[in-house]
């Protein structure tokens, strides 16, 4: 598997009578420093989020709650992923294409970043990221 592309990355799971628990370390589970999270909730049926890349951010995106998917673009080829697990990551690489559909009721997508918000770090035009590639 290509450490640079666009992967599943399994996280801890320690089961418990109790309730389930799953934790992510920077380094350890991702392969970058955590510098900003942020999470997508209250998503109306039928919306999309997403539908840019970034120049350097690197993200791994967690079905906190419910389901959704991410459709990628690496500028070859386009793939879907599905989330409907806690406990997998799905690891986005800078400088693929992403955005996310079917929000089930109720889903929370909670995001690993590894930069700061920069508005400058988005490509928002998909003819030109193509271009790019
Ligand atoms: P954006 O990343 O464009 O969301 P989507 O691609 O899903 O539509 O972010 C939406 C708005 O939120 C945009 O005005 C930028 C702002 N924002 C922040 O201020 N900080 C953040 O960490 C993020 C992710 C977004």
């Amino acid at each position: 598997m290509n450490p640079s592309a666009v992967h599943f990355i399994s996280l801890p799971k320690i089961l418990d009578n109790r309730g389930n628990l799953s934790f992510v370390e920077e380094y350890s589970h991702v392969p970058f420093k955590i510098k900003r999270t942020y999470w997508i909730y209250d998503v109306p049926g039928g919306e999309t989020r997403g539908g840019h890349s970034y120049k350097t951010n690197q993200e791994l995106i967690i079905a906190l709650s419910g389901s959704f998917t991410v459709v990628t673009n690496d500028g070859t080829k386009e793939e879907q992923f599905l989330l409907n697990r806690s406990y997998m990551g799905l690891y986005v690489p800078e400088g693929v294409w992403r955005h996310m559909e079917n929000f089930s009721t109720n889903s929370c997508a909670l995001v690993l970043a590894s930069e700061m918000y920069s508005e400058g770090d988005y490509e928002r035009e998909f003819s030109t990221f193509i271009k790019s590639k």
